[in-house]
């Protein structure tokens, strides 16, 4: 009867985390999602405690699993309280790290419960091991990266030397199967080594405006990583989660990459972007041409059709209520308004999606890279609200910039852009813009709330 009651709650897990992550796919439904899935994955912890049995004995330690659980979650839910949202992308790769690091743990413990395990078994210990460490310390590298706490670090010889420790990886891991006795127990920690040292070393040069790609890796290495745990447990549920988080991060990977116009391979080997690429200097004679609230009101409310272009800068002034209601007042005067969004633009996917659904923009308002480009020539005015990267005219026109090649919102073709940002700093990629300089470009210097504020409000008095 316990194992019925076991099975049954890892089936209702398994199916809540399929529920939950089709729930999230929609920013209407993702709370609700997180729940439900949080929820399934409580009753198959609960299911665990209470009915889980090794050789006849139910589980031990219960007092030791219920304190870990405790401070876990007063960690975790003080945490997500505190993070301000600007920091959430960095909040989620620590996270992920986390769920590394617990698989490898699971690999270190089952090492030392069955040293004497088949071939087989013992391969999927040192795989979720690796996998776990690699994502573990990779998570923690993008964390500070995010966090502006670790620069980039880029070299050549770095190239080299990933490739042949990624190579010692595998050849360890190998005669661990093949041969354990020569290796022996310490072949565990050797391992546990080199892949920590990877997980670093293959997160740091990546170069600012790749990150995502990065990103989106580590968090499929540990759903895979899980996935391991569970074959080695049993365990259908956490097999089931794993599989759903490497799939659905190999899935957001393949999109970056191609939201990048990066390969895999080069993420893996870690050898693009990074400061090493000499982007072509701006000429200190061209003239940035500034603009007043006024005038850009005026410009816009005698548009037939604006298009904003959201970025970081709009995560960080929390300007996307204020956005909408620029939309509303435009609306009001006859301007079609449509938002451009970039698949990276921000700090995490799908960051602007979720900014603007938080202010009820109207979903289909929010028009992806692929159909917003091609209506720029269109456009009488494009806002550009705190993006810089993802309208890089570099990447199109600079062999030498480390964008180079990635896909960006082409808002040069449209007939007049608005700029609005603080300063002339760079954005992530940490690189000079030359759109700034355009003859079609004015910049609007300030806080993006303040200055779409103060911009509603003019358009009240035209
Ligand atoms: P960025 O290139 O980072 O530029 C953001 C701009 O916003 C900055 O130049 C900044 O200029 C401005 N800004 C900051 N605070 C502002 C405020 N309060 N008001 C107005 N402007 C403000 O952003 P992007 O164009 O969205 O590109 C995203 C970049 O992040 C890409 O390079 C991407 O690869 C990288 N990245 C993305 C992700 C994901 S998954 N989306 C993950 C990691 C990295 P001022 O300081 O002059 O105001």
């Amino acid at each position: 009867m316990s194992d019925f009651l076991l099975q049954l709650s890892y089936l209702f897990g398994s199916i809540t985390f399929i529920v939950g992550l089709k729930q999230l796919s929609s920013p209407d439904s993702a709370r609700k999602g997180n729940l439900v899935a949080a929820a399934g994955m409580l009753i198959a912890i609960i299911g665990t405690i209470l009915f889980h049995q090794h050789d006849g004995t139910p589980i031990g330690n219960i007092p030791w699993i219920l304190a870990a659980m405790t401070i876990g979650t007063i960690v975790g839910w003080m945490m997500a309280m505190k993070v301000k949202m600007t920091a959430m992308p960095q909040m989620v790769s620590f996270f992920n790290g986390m769920g590394g690091a617990c698989a490898a743990i699971i690999s270190i413990v089952e090492f030392h419960s069955h040293p004497d395990g088949a071939p087989g078994y013992i391969l999927v210990v040192f795989l979720g091991l690796v996998i776990g460490a690699v994502s573990f310390s990779g998570s923690v590298v993008a964390y500070g990266k995010l966090d502006e706490k670790i620069k980039d670090f880029s070299a050549q010889w770095l190239t080299y030397f990933n490739l042949l420790l990624l190579l010692l990886i595998f050849v360890v891991v190998g005669i661990a199967v093949v041969q354990p006795a020569l290796l022996g127990g310490s072949v565990l920690w050797i391992l546990l080594l080199l892949s920590v040292l990877y997980g670093v070393l293959f997160v740091m040069p990546i170069g600012g405006a790749d990150m995502p790609v990065v990103i989106s890796l580590l968090n499929s290495f540990t759903g895979i990583a899980a996935a391991f745990g569970g074959f080695l447990y049993s365990n259908p549920v956490m097999l089931t989660g794993g599989i759903l988080v490497g799939s659905a991060g190999t899935i957001l990977t393949v999109l970056m990459c191609k939201a990048m116009n990066r390969s895999l391979l080069n993420v893996i080997i870690g050898s693009f972007g990074g400061s090493s690429a000499s982007s072509k200097q701006i000429s200190g004679d061209q003239v940035v041409k500034e603009i007043s609230v006024t005038d850009t009101a005026i410009l816009c409310a005698y548009a037939n059709k604006v298009t904003i272009v959201p970025g970081y800068g709009l995560a960080v002034a929390q300007a996307q209520h204020i956005c909408h209601d620029l939309e509303k007042k435009l609306e009001e005067k006859g301007v079609e308004v449509t938002f451009a969004i970039h698949p990276v633009a921000g700090r995490m996917p799908g960051h602007m999606n979720v900014l603007l659904a938080e202010a009820d923009v109207p979903y289909p308002k929010m028009v992806e890279m692929e159909d917003a480009n091609p209506q720029m020539n269109a456009t009488d005015v494009v806002i550009v609200v705190g993006a810089n990267d993802v309208v890089n005219p570099a990447a199109e026109n600079d062999p030498g910039s480390p964008i180079y090649g990635m896909p960006v919102l082409k808002v040069w073709e449209a007939k007049n852009v608005i700029v609005m940002k603080r300063s002339m700093r760079a954005g992530y990629a940490g690189i000079e813009n030359e759109l700034f300089f355009h003859p079609k470009t004015k910049m609007l210097f300030g806080d993006a709330k303040e200055m779409l504020g103060k911009l509603v409000a003019e358009m009240k008095e035209l």
